[in-house]
């Protein structure tokens, strides 16, 4: 049965949550890979709205295994919060484990971050201010405590955090030392004691598990988080998040590695949004920016904070496809575009100042800020598609907007979703059932 990775595509809030909440439904497992409770998974299902942060999308199906796995950061408050609110309305979260080898997000990495983004006063990255930033720096710099450290004999977890506040005494003022609760030695010990009692249920050598599963041949699902231009390789660098959001990272942060992957969706909304800082070349600050903020709801699912709003920019769309080595795209939010009488897909950019065109990403962040989108136009829909579930039964001008998509990324789109739920879904290719539908029909390929 095939493996498959879902990762975000633009800056994040593409819709990942529904697409590994549809295709669930086929699979045995899913892992969610890196990040941490930065990320905000939204799933619609029967009229109720989930919101998952750490926990994988795929935890309303009793059926599939859910793992969060070894590459991401856990807040156990923020994790605990998650898993008594879907106890709370009926799940009984069986299906739920989480990796003795991710890394554990503590209260100092949170304050360690405020600092810095205080500091940084109009040059702030906009975090999410949960902690991510430090507790990867933390893990990189081999400083980090994982979540098997929180079950080591006792006095080697306290000979730990020793090393690690001595590490922090260098990074922050000595009276937050002092004063912040959790960040004593013996506050740390307590919350550290608490957070192994809490987590114990669910925590297991996830690399063993994911291998029994692959070994009896169980469809995984490989959920990320954040998207392909907030990774710390690939994005906009400093403006990204602090891990690997693209399908490497899947496999560094579940333990399987490339050989085993049989696709890769990469989920695109039908427009782009970015949520904090950070250079966007096709943002609109007219009245279509305001449609697709309002008719798309576009407000951080983590922060509430609204997120900004452009044109589809397919010079961004064909990167991701490349260092994602993306099989199909999935294109979200087609339903926002209704009613705009005309679509705009950036195709290239030109440098403000030397008139340069560009095709490709830069890299320079300076040069991103000084380049103009070149748009090619295109006509929109005047109808609503939100009931729509065939490709067929798209209107001509929605399939001739997929297609050119599709053409300008060199990808064929599988799935098309028109609506928050479930079932306001086109699937063309279900990569987890291995079935075509439509799409070749359709022309989208
Ligand atoms: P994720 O972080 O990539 O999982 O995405 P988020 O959950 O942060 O944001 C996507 C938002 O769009 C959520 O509120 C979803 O319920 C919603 N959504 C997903 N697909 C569609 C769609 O096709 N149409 C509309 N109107 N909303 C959608
Ligand atoms: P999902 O998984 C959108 C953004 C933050 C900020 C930058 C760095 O829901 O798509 P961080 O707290 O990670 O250090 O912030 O990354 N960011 C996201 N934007 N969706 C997300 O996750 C994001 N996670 C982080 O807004 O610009
Ligand atoms: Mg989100």
């Amino acid at each position: 049965m095939p493996n498959v990775i879902v990762v975000g595509a633009q800056w994040g809030d593409e819709g990942k949550a529904k697409v590994i909440d549809l295709l669930s439904a086929d699979a045995r497992v899913v892992v969610r890979c890196q990040g941490g409770c930065n990320a905000g998974h939204t799933v619609k299902h029967g009229g109720k709205t989930f919101k998952f942060h750490l926990i994988p999308s795929g935890i309303l199906y009793a059926d599939t295994l859910c793992i969060i796995g070894n590459g991401t950061v856990i807040d156990p408050e923020v994790l605990m919060a998650e898993i008594a609110a879907l106890k709370a309305q009926g799940y009984n979260l069986d299906n739920l484990k989480l990796s003795n080898r991710a890394h554990i997000t503590l209260p100092i990495h949170k304050l360690q971050e405020k600092n810095v983004e205080d500091s940084l006063a109009d040059q702030k990255i906009g975090t999410t201010l949960k902690g991510i930033g430090p507790s990867y720096m933390d893990k990189v710099g081999r400083f980090g405590l994982r979540v098997c450290d929180l079950y080591a004999p006792s006095e080697a977890l306290a000979e730990r955090l020793r090393q690690i506040l001595q590490h922090k005494r260098g990074l922050l003022p000595e009276d937050q030392l002092m004063e912040e609760p959790g960040l004593t030695m013996d506050s740390l010990m307590v919350w550290c004691q608490e957070a192994a009692e809490n987590l114990r249920p669910y925590v297991t050598d996830t690399i063993s598990l994911v291998h029994d599963r692959l070994a009896q041949k169980q469809s995984m699902l490989f959920e990320g988080a954040q998207g392909t231009l907030l990774d710390v390789d690939y994005g906009t660098y400093p403006f990204v998040t602090s891990s690997n959001a693209t399908t490497g990272g899947a496999c560094t942060g579940s333990g399987v590695g490339p050989t085993r992957i049989d696709y890769s969706i990469g989920v695109m909304k039908g427009y782009v949004t970015r949520v904090g800082e950070g250079p966007f070349p096709t943002e609109l600050d007219d009245a279509v920016g305001t449609h697709l903020s309002q008719v798309g709801q576009e407000f951080g699912t983590t922060t509430g904070r609204a997120r900004r709003c452009g044109w589809f920019d397919a010079v961004m769309a064909r990167y991701s496809v490349q260092v994602n080595g993306l099989d199909g795209l999935a294109m979200t939010k087609l339903d926002v575009l209704d009613g705009l009488s005309e679509l705009k897909i950036c195709v290239g950019y030109r440098h403000k100042a030397t008139g340069e065109r560009m095709e490709t990403f830069p890299a320079q962040l300076e040069t991103l800020k000084q380049v103009e989108p070149i748009y090619e136009t295109m006509p929109g829909w005047q109808t609503e598609i939100t009931g729509i579930t065939e490709f067929d039964a798209l209107p001509t001008p929605a399939k001739n907007y997929l297609q050119r998509i599709s053409d300008l990324c060199q990808c064929p789109v599988a799935i098309v979703s028109v609506g928050p739920e479930r079932n306001q879904t086109i699937v063309c290719h279900n990569p987890i059932l291995e079935k075509t539908l439509s799409v070749q029909k359709a022309g989208i390929t």
